[in-house]
C-alpha cells in the first residue's frame, strides 16, 4: 500500500519554539490520526531548518559555536513536538550530511534551469527572502512581519528560471491538481505568481558561510530556502532511493507566510526534477497573543511549555484545534484559555464523571467503542476544516449531556431500573462512538474514556478528567 505522506514546515533553529510553531504539528497530527483510522499507512515528516545568515548571526551573538547552537535548538524542537502528543515517522535536520549531499545532487539535476546573474535588490533577513521594489515601496522599506528595514544586497548569484515553469504551475493550481486550501489563499497566490521573478538560489560565501556548498563553485552556498524545501524529499531518500511509495505528498502543511515558497519555488523545483507535485497545500493562519503579533520587543512571546504546564497537553490541543480555525488566524489569551478549560471540564469531564457514577450505581457493563460512519465529519475532514469537524463531536457531547438531563436516569432507577439501565447503556454506547473520533483531537483523554467505559463493570473514576482549582 502507498504511504499517505504528510509534511510540516521545518522551523528555523535561531531560538527555541514559540507558540506559533505549534499549529503545523497539531494539524498534521490530527490528519495523521484520522488517516490512520481510515486504515492508511501514514508517514509524517518533521525537521529543523538550520542554515542561513539569521541562524549564523544569532549563534555568533550568543558566543556559541554554530554546530552546538543548532544541535541544542534542534533538540528543543524535537522535544517540543513530542510534548504536543505528536508522533512523526521521519525527522530531517538540514545539517545532516545525507541531506546536504542529496541537495547538491538535486542542484545538479536542476542545472539546465539555473543561470548566474548579478542582482541588486532588497532583502529581509527575517524572511531570508528578496522582495520586489513594489513590496519595498508598499511596506515603506520595512518588513511588516519582522519589523525590520530591508537591506540592500548587490550580489552575483545563481538563479532558478521560474519562468520555465510558471504556466505549468498556474495550470496545476487553477485545476486543483495542486490544491491550495483555503481557496482565498489560492487566489492570493495566483495573483502573486503573475509577477514572480526568477529566484536567486545562492549567496556568496563571503556573505553567508553557513549553508550547503554549491556544487562546482566554491565561492557560493545554496540559498537557505532551496536547501530547506528539498527536505521533503531528501528525508525520503531522494535521489538515492525510489520515493514513489511516499511521494507525492498527500498534504503539505505550512503557515500563510510561507505559502508562496511552497506554491512557487517548490513546484518549480519538482517540475525541474521531473517529480510529481504534492496533492494539497494547506495554509494555516497566525496565532496572535491578546490580538497582537508575538514579538520580543512587545515582550508577549509565549512559550508553549508554560501553557502545557498549566493543565497538560490535552487542553492545549483542545484550545488550538477547536477554538482556532484551521485556516484563519487565531488568538490566545490566558483568559480565553481558562474559559476553554472550563468548557472541557463542564462538557466532557462532567459527562464522563456523571455517566460513570450512574453506571456504577446501576451495575452497568462496559461497552467496546466502534467507529460509526459520520458523513458530515468526514466531509469536514476532507476539506481540512478540522475545527468544524471537532465542533461536530462537541455538539454530540453536549447533546449527550442534555439527554441525561432530560431522561433523568437517577430518578428512573427508582421506579423502572431496567429502563434506566437500558438508557444508560445507550448513552454510554453513543459516548463510546464519539470517543473513537475524539481520539484524533484528544488522544490521551480518549484513551482514558475508553478505559473507563470498557471495564467489565463500569466504576466511578477517582479523579475527574479535568480537575478544577
Ligand atoms: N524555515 C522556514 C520554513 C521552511 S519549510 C521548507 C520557516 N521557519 S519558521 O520558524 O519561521 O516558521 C515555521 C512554521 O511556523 C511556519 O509554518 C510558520 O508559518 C509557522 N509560524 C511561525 N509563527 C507563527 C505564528 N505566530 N502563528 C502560526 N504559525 C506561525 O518559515
Amino acid at each position: 500500500m502507498k504511504n499517505t505522506y504528510i509534511t510540516t514546515a521545518i522551523p528555523y533553529v535561531n531560538g527555541k519554539p514559540h507558540l506559533g510553531h505549534a499549529m503545523d504539528y497539531l494539524l498534521a497530527d490530527v490528519l495523521r490520526r484520522y488517516m490512520m483510522q481510515q486504515g492508511k499507512n501514514v508517514r509524517l515528516q518533521a525537521g529543523t531548518d538550520e542554515h542561513g545568515s539569521k541562524i549564523f548571526k544569532k549563534a555568533a551573538e550568543q558566543g556559541i559555536p554554530i554546530q552546538d547552537f543548532v544541535d541544542e535548538n534542534s533538540r528543543k524542537f524535537q522535544n517540543f513536538i513530542h510534548s504536543l502528543g505528536v508522533e512523526y515517522t521521519d525527522f530531517v535536520r538540514t545539517t545532516d550530511a545525507d541531506h546536504e549531499r542529496r541537495c547538491q545532487e538535486i542542484w545538479r539535476r536542476l542545472d539546465q534551469h539555473i543561470y548566474k546573474d548579478k542582482y541588486e535588490g532588497w532583502y529581509c533577513e527575517g524572511c531570508e527572502a528578496f522582495v520586489t521594489d513594489k513590496e519595498y515601496a508598499d511596506n515603506s522599506g520595512n518588513c511588516p512581519d519582522h519589523k525590520k528595514p530591508y537591506i540592500k544586497l548587490s550580489e552575483e548569484n545563481y538563479y532558478l528560471r521560474i519562468s520555465d515553469f510558471k504556466d505549468e504551475i498556474r495550470k496545476r493550481i487553477e485545476s486543483d491538481e495542486l490544491k491550495i486550501t483555503p481557496a482565498f489563499r489560492k487566489k492570493e497566490f495566483l495573483n502573486l505568481l503573475e509577477d514572480m521573478p526568477d529566484v536567486s538560489i545562492s549567496r556568496p560565501k563571503e556573505q553567508v558561510q553557513w549553508g550547503v556548498p554549491v556544487p562546482g563553485d566554491d565561492s557560493q552556498v545554496m540559498y537557505v530556502w532551496i536547501d530547506a524545501l528539498a527536505n521533503y524529499i531528501t528525508v525520503l531518500g531522494y535521489p538515492d532511493e525510489d520515493i514513489s511509495d511516499s511521494w507525492p505528498a498527500y498534504v503539505q502543511i505550512v503557515g500563510k507566510d510561507i505559502l508562496r515558497f511552497h506554491a512557487g519555488i517548490w513546484p518549480a523545483m519538482l517540475l525541474g526534477l521531473g517529480l510529481p507535485l504534492p496533492q494539497n497545500l494547506l495554509a494555516h493562519g497566525f496565532i496572535t497573543v491578546d490580538g497582537e503579533k508575538m514579538s520580543k520587543s512587545i515582550g508577549n512571546v509565549i512559550d508553549p511549555a508554560d501553557i502545557i504546564a498549566k493543565h497538560g497537553v490535552e487542553p492545549f490541543r483542545y484550545y488550538f484545534l477547536r477554538h482556532v480555525s484551521t485556516t484563519d488566524d487565531g488568538d490566545f489569551t490566558w483568559e480565553k484559555y481558562e474559559s476553554a478549560y472550563n468548557e472541557l471540564a463542564n462538557d466532557l469531564g462532567n459527562l464522563v464523571q456523571r455517566l460513570a457514577t450512574l453506571a456504577s450505581k446501576n451495575d452497568i457493563a462496559g461497552v467496546s467503542g466502534k467507529l460509526v460512519d459520520n458523513a458530515d465529519f468526514d466531509n469536514r475532514m476532507s476539506k481540512f476544516e478540522f475545527n468544524f469537524a471537532f465542533e461536530i463531536l462537541w455538539k454530540q457531547i453536549q447533546d449527550l449531556n442534555k439527554r441525561i438531563d432530560a431522561e433523568k436516569p437517577w430518578a428512573l432507577a427508582k421506579t423502572d431500573p431496567e429502563k434506566a439501565a437500558s438508557i444508560l447503556t445507550e448513552i454510554i454506547q453513543d459516548l463510546a462512538s464519539v470517543n473513537g473520533r475524539l481520539a484524533i483531537f484528544l488522544p490521551e483523554t480518549s484513551e482514558k474514556i475508553a478505559e473507563i467505559f470498557s471495564a467489565e463493570l463500569i466504576a466511578r473514576p477517582a479523579e475527574p478528567l479535568f480537575p478544577k482549582g
